[in-house]
């Protein structure tokens, strides 16, 4: 019988299909090379893939950017491949979703083509059109480094229109129901081929509103419910994940009562495990575990600590931010927009214990856990290259040629060659061979993670030791206790973890036992040192 849960037990892996592997020579990844991959994926114990966007595409930015919803760009392969891919993952019980680009196309978009040429064109009002670009000023614009407006003066039909995103990326326009009445039919397009779900891109801006941000609008969180509801009929067990980049207050409600979104991303979380990593303090998490509402039972929050973005710095306040920008990128050329365009192993100092510690957070912390393809072997960015492309490179297999991921002479993007982080020492041949290597931890966490049930439910006490260099918390079900406990510090620490239930306990890493002594446990903990302690009763 379909778990129809599954998604909160999930781990998820984020992938680019272009920079994956290339199984035809021509530079850039594709579905077959996705394909030849897969056991990768099963034997890391990956559960569920998401695909960056795949549609035909300009690709000005990165795929969020379609010009047919309903065709895969042909650099990618065929969709006989992309059926093909499907049943691959499903024969090894992996899932596959992709993103779903609800609230804009691209500007080649042929929808956009008619609607920009003609203002009698059935698909103008496909799109958002105004005489002045004086509408809507309450909205703010979220590539600050790219666009000065949210409005595009359009020669042709003398009016602009409205995006949030770039220029070359109309908004569509859903007060018209047959804007709504096209994506629904593209979202059943693509679950009959047997997908398993959406990350929804940029849900919080279909509706606008004057006097409003434009953001989170009740009439936006209608349509969204419309979907869900449209989803479950078609086919039930199917996942919709929110891009909602937004505090927890306003997140929640895309979970709705467990009708709309079945798991949301946790953005305020992701730089608050960084900011209490540098300050060696948890209280940034602790304070962002606190704000988080409940949610009902058939949701899940989706964690993260890096994705294809920069590392948004939305959801901090001034000072945080300041903060963030100041520890993490002194060479201002890795700020981006409100953020940080570096990847994972580069902010973490590529030093082995903190990448360890922020993954044991990522893993024992409630949520289904998303990893970044290629940060499970501490891929290295580059800065040189345009925007987020940096944070894009080729997934590095081996050592040899173009990093084993193309025989092309030309890549679709430069691999990574600062030399800590060049295909000589990072690839995925050498740390599968090393039993020591941080993907083997990986690995680890991810097998105990789903041996251990418990860190898939909503159970979460922080315990307070008195010690704030600690992050100390307890997962709790029926049948089991686990307490993560964490050194958020650069220096040994003398913890006392007082525990409410007699018992022993041990380490699930390396079977370690530790005797409580009165009601609490007396631990010595290494620099960053991360403990998984589950609690041996009877
Ligand atoms: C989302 C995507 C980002 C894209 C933007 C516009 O935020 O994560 O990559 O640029 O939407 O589509």
């Amino acid at each position: 019988m379909v778990d129809q849960y599954w998604y909160q037990k999930s781990v998820f892996y984020e992938v680019s299909v272009q920079a994956f592997y290339d199984s035809n020579g021509d530079g850039v990844g594709d579905l077959a090379g996705l394909t030849q991959k897969l056991d990768y994926f099963a034997s890391l114990g990956i559960d569920c893939l998401w695909l960056l966007p795949i549609y035909e595409s300009p690709m000005r930015d990165g795929g969020y950017d379609i010009s047919d919803y309903r065709k895969i760009n042909p650099v990618y392969g065929s969709v006989d491949q992309f059926a093909n891919l499907l049943q691959e993952a499903h024969n090894r019980h992996i899932r596959v979703i992709m993103d779903l680009v609800m609230n804009h196309t691209s500007d080649q978009h042929p929808w956009f083509k008619a609607a920009r040429e003609d203002r009698q064109s059935p698909y103008h009002d496909y799109f958002v059109w105004s005489e002045t670009d004086q509408k809507y000023l309450d909205a703010r614009i979220i590539f600050l480094d790219t666009e000065i407006s949210n409005w595009t003066w359009n020669e042709a039909t003398q009016e602009y229109y409205w995006h949030r995103f770039y220029s070359h990326q109309p908004d569509l326009n859903y007060d018209n129901p047959a804007v709504i009445d096209e994506m629904f039919k593209i979202v059943e397009y693509w679950l009959e081929m047997g997908i398993d779900g959406f990350r929804v891109d940029a849900v919080p801006y279909l509706i606008e509103r004057d006097g409003t941000s434009c953001e989170n609008l009740p009439e936006t969180h209608a349509i969204l419910k419309q979907l869900r509801a449209f989803v479950d009929r078609e086919v039930p067990g199917k996942v919709l994940i929110c891009e909602a980049n937004q505090w927890p207050k306003d997140v929640v409600k895309y979970l709705g009562r467990g009708d709309e979104f079945q798991v949301a991303f946790d953005f305020p979380l992701m730089p608050r495990i960084y900011m209490a990593m540098k300050k060696a303090d948890s209280a940034p998490i602790r304070w962002a575990m606190e704000q988080l509402p409940s949610i009902p039972a058939s949701c899940q929050w989706g964690t993260f600590l890096r994705n294809h973005d920069e590392l948004t710095l939305e959801m901090v306040s001034e000072e945080e931010r300041q903060f963030m920008w100041s520890e993490y990128s002194a060479d201002r050329r890795y700020r981006l927009n409100l953020g940080i365009r570096r990847r994972l192993a580069p902010l973490l100092d590529n030093d082995r214990r903190k990448i360890e510690l922020a993954h044991s957070l990522l893993f024992s912390l409630p949520g289904s856990p998303f990893l970044y393809y290629g940060d499970e072997i501490g891929m290295g960015d580059d800065v040189t290259l345009y925007d987020r492309n940096g944070l894009r490179t080729p997934m590095q297999w081996t050592s040899g040629n173009n990093a084993g991921f193309s025989t092309a002479g030309q890549l679709y993007s430069r691999i990574i060659s600062q030399p800590e982080y060049a295909p000589s020492r990072v690839n995925v041949e050498a740390a599968e061979k090393e039993p020591g290597s941080l993907w083997h931890v990986i690995q680890k966490m991810i097998a105990l993670r789903h041996d251990h049930t418990v860190f898939s439910t909503h159970n979460f006490t922080w315990i307070d030791c008195h010690e704030a260099r600690s992050a100390v918390f307890r997962r709790e079900s029926e049948n089991e206790t686990i307490l993560a406990v964490h050194n958020l510090s650069d220096t040994v620490l003398h913890l006392e973890v007082p525990v409410t239930r007699a018992a022993n306990y041990v380490d699930l890493f390396t079977s370690r036992q530790y005797n409580e002594d009165e009601s609490k446990l007396l631990l010595a903990l290494e620099p960053y040192q991360y403990l998984w302690l589950k609690a041996l009763l009877g």
